[in-house]
């Protein structure tokens, strides 16, 4: 966490609504993981934010990377400047993954000179990806349960693991090469149980695959690490003892293990400082209104199912409160029992953990720009 003097202080220099990202968590979230899961390899899930700097460090430190866009295959990408062809592609090869089962033909086309690994989930996807850019490597995208888990995926994504095997097949008769399988428990996942079971699931489908004369040697165990936002999250330590005890008994040695940490690597990353532009009381309730919000660096509320308790730096007996976003729609809510002391006009008023899914999707509704972002402790 970035002490509240400091935000203070970075608020009076760039002004406000102000991103702060703090790049000592990056570093540290990154060796947490590389603690804790020392068999399994992170690829950085970069759409959980995309920011050129935030890659920058995760790329410096030795973390793998999820693209699921061309922009963000080039982002990750202009980082290997100065690299010879080879250097290059054993990097795309070796620590980048476009887990998007869905590509378009254009994107398929422009990917294909990169031979990467990709996912995919379905028949139709191995006709376009043969056609489009057969030089990739594949990697099946398996459903699992996502029970509990606070962002569902799978009803968009992931074959059943009835038709894996067919799945696999079709691939290898096209003459492309499966390496393995991928599967996402939902993000923000609180039920460990949901990676037991997907990795029982897929230790199956292995073997499934394996009597029809397929060897499997990825496994990609997605995202869904949680945040620790609140004290009812477990620690990532409990849960890195069940998957390191259940990857050991399932999957032999040889089979790499990968994952896509995304809002785990950058959420308490971010802090959002913003300041009080209105004060109104309305229905015997204060509502303040912040020079932030939901079509802003608060979109998480909406597009994430996540809350970001709104603090202040001001002292002082609190109570109940509103607290708005800048813009003119009611939907620009931030919170209607917020927990704040008596504030003024022109005081700032911060919320932390707001790395992920967050800045990735602010807008300009309304002709309000996002936030302005400051990075810290970059080294
Ligand atoms: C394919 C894929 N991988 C990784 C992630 C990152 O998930 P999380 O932020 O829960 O770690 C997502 C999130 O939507 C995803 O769709």
């Amino acid at each position: 966490m970035v002490a509240a003097k400091i935000l203070k202080e970075l608020a009076k220099e760039h002004g406000t609504p102000l991103f702060v990202v703090d790049h000592s968590e990056l570093r540290k979230n990154l060796m947490q993981f590389n603690k804790y899961l020392p068999r399994v390899q992170p690829y950085y899930a970069v759409k959980s934010n995309p920011d050129p700097e935030i890659i920058r460090t995760l790329f410096n430190a030795g973390a793998a990377f999820d693209v699921a866009s061309i922009r963000e295959f080039k982002e990750v990408y202009s980082n290997l400047k100065g690299k010879s062809n080879k250097e290059k592609s054993d990097y795309v090869w070796n620590k980048i993954i476009y887990a998007h089962p869905i590509k378009s033909e254009e994107t398929l086309r422009e990917l294909n000179k990169y031979e990467p690994l990709v996912t995919y989930d379905n028949s139709e996807e191995v006709k376009k990806i043969k056609k489009f850019a057969p030089d990739a490597g594949l990697v099946l995208r398996v459903k699992v349960p996502n029970t509990g888990s606070v962002v569902e995926l799978s009803s968009k994504f992931g074959a059943d693991s009835g038709e894996a095997v067919e799945l696999i097949k079709q691939s290898f008769d096209a003459g492309m090469k499966v390496e393995g399988l991928s599967f996402h428990v939902g993000s923000q996942c609180t039920n460990f149980e949901n990676y037991v079971q997907a990795l029982n699931l897929c230790a199956g489908i292995f073997e499934e695959a394996e009597l029809a004369g397929y060897e499997l040697t990825l496994l990609d165990i997605g995202g869904g690490f949680p945040a620790p936002y609140n004290e009812d999250v477990e620690p990532f330590k409990l849960l890195a003892r069940k998957l390191n005890a259940e990857l050991k008994r399932l999957f032999p040695k040889k089979v790499e293990i990968i994952a896509e940490p995304g809002r785990f690597m950058v959420a308490t990353s971010g802090t959002i400082v913003s300041k009080i532009i209105g004060k109104a009381e309305r229905d015997g309730k204060k509502c303040y209104y912040i020079n932030d919000g939901v079509y802003h660096t608060y979109n998480g509320i909406i597009y994430d199912h996540c809350t970001y308790p709104v603090k202040s730096f001001k002292k002082g007996e609190k109570e109940v409160c509103a607290v708005f976003g800048q813009t003119c729609d009611a939907l620009d809510t931030i919170g209607l029992s917020e927990f704040l002391p008596d504030l003024n006009i022109n005081d700032f008023v911060y919320s932390e953990n707001i790395g992920a899914y967050s800045a990735a999707a602010s807008t300009w509704f309304n002709g309000f720009p996002p936030a302005k972002i400051v990075h810290i402790n970059q080294k």
